[in-house]
């Protein structure tokens, strides 16, 4: 095995499956539960189609296994720089490594999820299509990479995928409809519940730099339910000084006719506001534009040899400012909304608990307004919750659960949470439901933000806990107040002790908020914190933090 082979740390053993005779793998590596959400879809058409097959996590697949397999379908999402999901990296380093199997009589096929706004595009995916191959595998169906809104794409792979086992397998097998997980609500990302907004509160106190809401909304009669640690999916409506902004620059009437991708006739400014997005830049955006304008400039910096310009260009700019910059005359309205990609819901990991707060859905939001290049920008989804919708209006949403991040089964278990800035959100809703359930674990956190007085989020909340002792302890670094920057990985090593006692005392380690910077400094504490208090080498630390994240007891929401 890789990595799970020599864990000390209670590894929850998955349960043994008896083998299928097929030899037919679908093999996922997530992180907020899409892949696994692709992976099931598709283990529950194979089995309706009467070929069996093993369903399989890369945290607990084993090396053993890969070798014996005939077929592989890898499902897998791509996240931050290009990385692959937190539990998938044993297996993407196994894999990687010289250790790796020749693997020629393996077929395989490749779904790969990423966002098209990053530069590293489904990396991870696109690694294990090539990694495969190079290995003496056979592609027996072409990979598909998609974009934020994957549902189609990945519909489309199942199928192939199905239609190339059907054929190998003989006589041709009636394909059926998908399997659909029982809704418990008929609401859902197709069809998202209008929930009032009953409460807009600022969080933020007055002079700070940053403006953080607290969000209340009904989801009274949606029949919704989430679990702390789930993230609520919002249907933003575009600024409609944006959507004025862009149209002007285009050139382009507001009342124009298009059809929309369902068919249905609107006018541009409907699809501009509510069906597409139009701030953030994306590489199909960038060619689509590049061959509606003509533009040779713009065609250069997408050479592959231009990755660097582009990568500078694109910064802090947005789809007005190529437009601005790169004019056409003459456009037409459809044509323009062809090169632009569906607006993509936005998830905020939820505040609140559901057993605490049947009807309620809370969020802790950063309203994000920021000026480059000239221009006031401002953030589509928070600002729409902020500023556009008034209190008893309502707001699209749904649940997207989120089955990575989780509290332990055990209530007894201790949890260690790092949430600085809005990465707490999470936190306020698994103490919540600690609370309700009456979980007797402890619980410890580490919340960080730039000062105290203006941004200790929630901060009477967190003293109520610690005073009435759900909150076992609460360690905070606020950067801002004094000349030395403090964050909270800083806060870890000064309680390396305690916090290596906590995890050898089974503790789950939780982290959420920036992906970027917070993240990896964090993990780089844990790593110190292990190497300090464990009296062990680098190397050692490491495997020791590795085989927490196989046994998920260390576990991250970063974004
Ligand atoms: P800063 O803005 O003063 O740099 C929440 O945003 C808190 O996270 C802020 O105090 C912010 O500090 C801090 N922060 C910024 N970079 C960080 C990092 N690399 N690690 C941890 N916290 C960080």
């Amino acid at each position: 095995g890789f990595g799970g082979a020599e864990q000390k740390l209670a590894p929850s053993s998955p349960p043994q499956t008896a083998e299928p005779p097929s030899g037919i793998t679908v093999l996922f590596g997530s992180q907020t539960g899409n892949a696994q959400r692709i992976a099931k879809a598709l283990h529950a058409r194979l089995q309706q189609s009467g070929i069996s097959a093993r369903l399989e996590d890369m945290a607990t697949y084993k090396s053993a296994q890969l070798r014996r397999d005939r077929c592989l379908f890898v499902i897998v999402s791509t996240h931050g720089e290009g990385e692959p999901p937190d539990s998938a990296r044993p297996f993407y380093e196994f894999l990687f490594s010289k250790k790796a199997p020749k693997l020629d009589g393996l077929q395989f096929s490749v779904l790969a999820l990423g966002d098209t706004s990053y530069e590293h595009f489904c990396k991870t995916g696109r690694e294990f299509d090539s990694r495969l191959e190079d290995l003496g595998a056979s592609r027996c169906h072409p990979r598909i990479d998609c974009d934020v809104d994957y549902e189609e794409a990945a519909e489309a792979w199942m199928k192939g995928v199905l239609e190339v086992l059907t054929q190998s397998q003989g006589p041709r097998v009636e394909i059926s409809t998908p399997a659909a997980a029982v809704p418990v609500s008929v609401y859902s990302k197709k069809q998202p519940f209008p929930a009032v907004l009953l409460d807009n509160l600022r969080l933020t106190g007055r002079g700070s730099t940053k403006d953080v809401r607290h969000i209340e909304l009904s989801i009274e009669g949606s029949g919704l339910r989430f679990e702390p640690g789930d993230a609520l999916g919002v249907l933003p409506t575009n600024r409609p000084e944006t959507v004025a902004d862009l149209m002007e620059s285009l050139g382009l009437d507001p009342g124009a006719i298009i059809s929309a991708a369902d068919g249905a006739e609107t006018t541009l400014e409907d699809a501009l506001l509510h069906h597409y997005e139009i701030t953030t830049l994306t590489r199909p955006f960038l060619e689509n534009y590049a061959a509606l304008s003509g533009s040779t400039e713009l065609r250069e910096l997408l050479k592959d040899e231009n990755r660097d310009r582009l990568r500078d260009f694109v910064y802090g700019r947005e789809i007005i400012d190529v437009v601005r910059r790169y004019p056409v005359s003459g456009i037409m309205a459809d044509h323009f909304v062809a090169t632009l990609r569906k607006l993509p819901p936005r998830l905020y990991s939820i505040a609140s608990s559901q057993n605490a707060d049947p009807d309620e859905v809370h969020l802790t939001v950063a309203v994000v307004r920021y000026e480059s290049h000239g221009v006031e920008r401002h953030g589509v989804a928070s600002t729409f919750l902020a500023d556009r919708v008034p209190e008893g209006e309502k707001v699209p949403v749904y649940v997207d659960s989120n089955p990575n991040f989780r509290l332990p089964e055990d209530p007894d278990a201790p949890i260690i949470m790092v949430g600085p800035g809005t990465g707490v959100a999470p936190f306020r809703a698994f103490l919540a439901e600690r609370e309700v359930m009456g979980a007797r674990g402890k619980n410890w956190l580490f919340f960080g933000d730039r000062n105290f007085r203006t941004d200790f989020l929630y901060q009477r909340e967190w003293l109520a806990h610690r005073k009435n002792g759900l909150l076992t302890r609460i360690d905070v670094a606020f950067s801002r107040d004094d000349d030395a920057k403090v964050y909270v990985q800083h806060r870890m090593l000064e309680q390396s002790r305690q916090l290596y006692a906590w995890l050898e005392e089974g503790a789950y380690f939780y982290v959420c908020g920036d992906a970027k910077r917070m993240a990896p400094d964090v993990h780089e504490a844990l790593i110190s914190v292990v190497q300090k208090e464990a009296g062990v080498d680098r190397e050692r630390a490491e495997d020791y933090v590795r085989n927490l994240q196989t046994a998920k007891r260390y576990r991250r929401d970063v974004y």
